[in-house]
């Protein structure tokens, strides 16, 4: 892109000049003798610098920049003065001028303030692009969001994953998708191709962690029969994922810190250097920040694994992505059982959103599962989502249902009755039966009269199909 510069100068010689040099380093350049002429100028095309004199005949430059800025407040303005007028020079960079040039000037210092200036601009313009770009970024492949914190997320994991040698650390609570952008990362690195293998931390006792992250040669120890190799020489040329990277014994954090920082190691009982080349992800739920300063986590191993450090936001920190997942999640669970798409009710909806997710989108998935089978593919109401959720909205309904309980029929107000009182003793059918009034056995076929599978036993609603 060839940059265009408007020079508004009353004096021709130094205006043709000036004009003749930029043209000469491949800028457009357009010229005005005075101020009317360089606002309508400005007003009829774009320029990415304008070099200003400050006295002109018929107006005084620092007016004619802030027309300038106000028409356009990103508007580039390097200001040209004379001497005594070095006062308002530094009076315009106060209002918005890029920089100032004190005539007379040597062009060698004029085009290298052009220069900067353009840079300048070309920078700010490449922030704004990145900014509009992370806005729009399209989300991880089979992961559902658009809020802004989902996006920003998304923006860093691809920045970072095209890194392909960059450890990282992947923090954020039990159920955010760890997991998920972990396995992104590696699709959407130089090393896709190559093998993903993961490593849960937390799963293996110390010394069988030990062995299946480095493998072990024949006799290491007594149950060694043959060698193996270990998961490390296994992700070679591809990404090692180390989920639970907090739940790493102490005795092995050192031995992982030198795999990672020389890309070599050695198999237990093994005096051979093994040189791979993997990509280390790393997950924790837990504060490692915490854990250092406690001694339970190795500051050098914290510091070398968070060189790509991403965050995955909770769910109550994206409210906005509640409802698209709870629907995708429907969507596939329908499919997957082969049932209708079943509709959401309003204020289903609405307990959805408000609700704060502890456990993030893996509790959202389960709560939409449930539902599903809860509703039998008819509307998701309000019923079919746990006490905990249905809870938070409690005295709307209670107010509603005072309303319009006025003119029901005896049969509607012994249901609805049933199902408080059912509600309020949380399912358990003994205890309900004795607020009521009746057995527990009068109480069950009432439940199944109304299709409430959701107060039968497993064992119960299975003998009844
Ligand atoms: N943005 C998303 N879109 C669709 N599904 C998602 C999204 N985020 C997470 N999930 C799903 O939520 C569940 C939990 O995700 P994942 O296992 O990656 O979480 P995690 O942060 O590793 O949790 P934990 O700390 O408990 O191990 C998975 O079933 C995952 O597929
Ligand atoms: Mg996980």
């Amino acid at each position: 892109m060839v940059e265009r510069i408007l020079i508004v100068e009353d004096d021709t010689t130094i205006r043709v000049t000036v004009g003749e040099v930029l043209a000469k380093q491949g800028y457009e350049v357009d010229q005005a003798g005075d101020g009317r002429e360089a606002l309508a100028l400005f007003g009829a095309r774009n320029y990415d610098l304008v070099l200003l004199d400050l006295r002109l005949p018929d107006m005084h430059g620092l007016e004619i920049m802030k027309a300038m800025r106000e028409s356009d407040e990103q508007a580039l303005v390097v200001v040209m003065t004379a001497y005594p007028e070095v006062r308002t020079a530094i009076e315009t960079v106060k209002a918005g001028a890029y920089d100032y040039l004190n005539k007379p000037f040597e062009l060698d210092d004029l085009k290298e303030l052009v220069r900067r200036a353009l840079e300048t601009l070309r920078l700010r313009r490449e922030v704004e692009r990145l900014r509009v770009s992370a806005a729009h970024a399209a989300p991880l492949e089979g992961m559902i969001g658009a809020s802004p914190a989902f996006l920003a997320m998304v923006e860093v994991t691809r920045r970072i994953a095209a890194a392909q040698r960059v450890p990282v650390l992947i923090r954020g609570e039990s159920g955010t998708g760890k997991e998920r952008i972990a396995q992104a990362i590696h699709n959407l690195s130089p090393r896709a191709a190559g093998p993903w293998i993961t490593l849960n931390c937390s799963a293996l006792a110390e010394g069988l962690l030990e062995s299946e992250m480095f493998g072990h040669e024949r006799g290491a120890f007594t149950d060694a029969k043959a060698t193996k190799l270990g998961l490390l020489e296994l992700a070679d040329g591809g990404t090692l994922f180390l989920d639970e990277i907090g739940d790493l014994a102490l005795s092995l954090q050192p031995k992982l810190l030198r795999a990672l920082e020389t890309q070599t190691f050695r198999r237990v009982g093994g005096q051979k250097e093994i040189k791979v080349d993997v990509r280390f992800v790393a997950a924790t739920n837990r504060d490692l920040d915490a854990m250092v300063k406690t001694g339970r986590f190795r500051e050098d191993l914290y510091y070398r694994l968070n060189v790509g450090s991403i965050d995955a936001p909770p769910l109550r920190e994206r409210r906005e992505d509640v409802l698209p997942l709870a629907r995708y999640f429907l969507g596939d669970a329908a499919k997957v059982m082969g049932m209708n798409y079943p509709a959401m009710d309003d204020a289903a909806n609405g307990l959805l959103e408000n609700y704060p997710w502890p456990g993030n989108v893996r509790e959202l998935r389960n709560v939409m599962e449930r539902a599903l089978i809860l509703s039998g593919g008819a509307s998701i109401l309000p019923v079919h989502l746990p006490k905990e959720i249905a809870a938070s909205a409690a005295p709307d309904r209670a107010a509603a249902s005072a309303q319009d309980s006025a003119l029901l029929s005896l049969d509607e107000v012994e249901k609805r009755h049933i199902r408080r009182v059912l509600e309020a003793c949380q399912g358990n059918k003994s205890a309900a039966a004795k607020r009521l009034g009746i057995t527990r056995l009068t109480l069950r076929t009432k439940i199944a009269e109304y299709g409430w599978s959701e107060f039968l036993d497993k064992a119960e609603s299975a003998a009844e199909r």
